[in-house]
């Protein structure tokens, strides 16, 4: 989950990898540093604590660093606390180096290195890195293989990048389970974690694959395979002026993307529905009729979109479909059935754990679908079909826009070619899908009401989210966002389960937010309330006008939600739960976008 970059070529090579930072910086920001190497080879570095920012300022404070090339980092910690001893790069002898990953025969590595002599200055795995490349660096002549060497020797998930005074104005990089691309512009060579990190300059990138290493120098991109030989490797266009993300007049991403949502959900929309011809445009490759069960795959926020969908999936179209988290899914052994087909959903399409569960699935020979945000991810690339979300960037760790493209894009999968929906029920569900950008546009308009609420919340110790069929994994989604990004304790239940158990935390005060549309299941939302009522609970509801009407004075505070079809409530109450996490965590001063301890793609297992 760090923010790796690489530059060669560039008289600005030290402004290049600070902006390339702070591009990257959703995927980590405990600590961050730079290290620039001078055609002579000299090298310079900085390291700081803390968000790129801090390093900035003491760059500033010396007037930048020289040198042509350079590699950059901004740390989520895995090993050794967040501290700048244990900021990257780190140097060794004649070599810089910076790591995303775990190394994990770092110890073993570590005490052979002691052993020849040599001292640590980090508690870190990669620092053990840096000195076998210098040693290596004394073995071989060409560096490339000196690079390759120290590779080689590495067991775990990484991704590499290191400068070397006995290698001027060359950058080695090297990927496996870890993203790591190469690119090539006027007269310069870059890697970086994610294209978002590249300069306009970057006009071609180079994907490369696990067990690659490459050396990129002035215009060149020298790649090599596993087993050493040359490779060629899937290129594509630079992303241009595409890293230029910025807030616009919202304090935070998250603010931002929690606004954008009617445009991006519109549009992912209408990638799906040829809402004139009222019909379905799903990818001809996926054939969901011709399958006889979905394994639906993800983490977090995304295996919650997952949950909904299952709700879809077996009503509407009448597909067994079960939903794993995929750290779970990949090492519980799963018994595969013939007709299955694997689905998996990621904003980044970099989860190490997902990547690793669609593995498993394209092992054992499954249909392997990728629902993600992010077309150039490992994902994307390693899936059978891709369905992409069209939110674009979301820079907020915690996920809001991607969240509900993918319920929007799930919702048409869902409705699609199982043949059990006649031709009225696929207009109705259209329908209802297609209203759902307007109608979150009007659940923004909430945000005054919630903001009073937010204040309130923000004095909680706890809260809980209750919800019943699809809206319980929003209850459960509303608990994530919130306690992401307040550190207030929230739990989401469905409605019907409070009663075994969870019903003890109930206490005079306690925040419970129900989720109450007027649906079938809305008597016995009701009756939920009225257990959680009777024991001092301060009930808020997020409800649509109906419900809310028939809920008069049953709860302390009422949201009301847009009336929704059945498709476009998750989707549209899904607004309502991440204005209530935003505005509490405005309230509570956390980082909103940063919270502590997160990383918005969680490479590493
Ligand atoms: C969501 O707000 C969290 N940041 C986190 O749960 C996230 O959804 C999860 O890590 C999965 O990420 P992905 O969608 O990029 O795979």
């Amino acid at each position: 989950m760090c923010g790796i970059v690489g530059v060669s070529g560039r008289a600005d090579a030290c402004e290049v990898l600070v902006e390339g930072l702070r591009r990257l910086e959703y995927r980590g920001y405990d600590s961050a540093g730079v290290c620039g190497a001078g055609l002579d080879g000299a090298m310079a570095g900085e390291r700081a604590a803390g968000k790129v920012s801090a390093l900035a300022a003491k760059l500033a404070a010396r007037g930048g660093l020289a040198g042509m090339s350079g590699i950059a980092h901004t740390r989520w910690a895995t090993h050794g606390a967040a501290e700048e001893r244990n900021a990257h790069p780190h140097r060794a002898g004649r070599v810089a180096l910076v790591h995303n990953g775990i190394i994990e025969n770092h110890a073993a590595l570590k005490a052979e290195l002691m052993a020849a002599g040599r001292t640590f200055q980090s508690d870190t795995d990669s620092e053990v890195v840096a000195h076998l490349f210098d040693a290596a660096l004394d073995v071989h002549a060409d560096p490339h293989d000196a690079w390759r060497a120290v590779v080689g020797r590495l067991q775990g998930a990484f991704a590499l990048a290191a400068v070397s005074e006995s290698a001027p104005g060359l950058v080695f990089g090297a990927r496996k389970a870890a993203p790591l691309l190469a690119a090539l512009g006027n007269g310069t060579g870059y890697i970086a974690s994610d294209a978002m990190a590249l300069p306009e300059d970057a006009a071609t990138i180079i994907y490369l694959e696990d067990g690659d290493t490459v050396v990129a120098g002035p215009g060149s991109a020298d790649v090599r395979d596993a087993q050493g030989r040359p490779a060629q490797r899937k290129q594509a266009a630079g992303p241009g002026v595409f890293g230029r993300v910025d807030k616009g007049p919202f304090r935070h991403f998250m603010e931002k993307e929690i606004h954008e949502q009617p445009e991006v959900v519109g549009r992912t929309l209408a990638a799906y529905l040829d809402l004139a011809g009222g019909a379905v445009n799903l990818p001809a490759a996926v054939d969901f009729a011709a399958m006889n069960r979905l394994l639906i795959v993800g983490c977090g926020t995304a295996a919650y979109a997952g949950m909904v969908a299952r709700y879809w999936f077996e009503s509407l179209a009448g597909l067994p479909t079960e939903v794993d988290i995929a750290s779970e899914f990949r090492y519980r052994d799963p018994a595969f059935a013939k007709g299955d087909a694997a689905l998996f959903i990621s904003q980044s399409g970099e989860t190490a754990d997902t990547l690793e569960a669609l593995r498993l699935c394209k092992a054992a020979g499954l249909i392997t679908i990728a629902l993600t945000n992010t077309p150039h991810s490992t994902m994307a690339r390693e899936a059978d079909i891709v369905l992409p979300t069209l939110a674009g960037p979301e820079i907020g760790v915690a996920s809001t826009k991607a969240f509900t493209c993918q319920l929007a894009a799930l919702a048409v999968a869902a409705g699609a070619q199982r043949e059990r929906m006649d031709a009225q029920a696929v207009q109705a569900a259209i329908a209802d899908l297609s209203a759902a950008p307007r109608l979150m546009g009007e659940a923004l308009n909430l945000r005054q009401g919630v903001d009073a609420l937010a204040l309130d919340l923000a004095r909680s110790d706890i809260v809980l989210f209750l919800g019943r069929n699809s809206l319980y994994p929003l209850a459960l989604e509303g608990a994530l966002k919130l306690k992401e990004i307040s550190y207030i304790h929230a739990e989401g239940y469905a409605a019907g389960e409070l009663k075994h158990g969870p019903i003890a935390l109930i206490e005079e005060g306690v925040a419970v937010i129900v989720l109450a549309p007027m649906d079938a299941l809305f008597d016995k939302t009701r009756s939920s309330i009225e257990q959680v009522r009777a024991r001092g609970a301060r009930v808020i509801a997020v409800a649509d006008p109906e419900a809310a009407a028939a809920l008069d004075g049953q709860s302390a505070l009422t949201f009301v939600t847009p009336a929704a079809g059945r498709l476009a409530a998750p989707i549209v109450m899904a607004v309502a739960v991440q204005l209530i996490a935003y505005l509490t965590a405005v309230h509570k001063g956390t980082d909103v976008d940063q919270p502590r301890n997160l990383a918005k793609s969680v490479t590493v297992e």
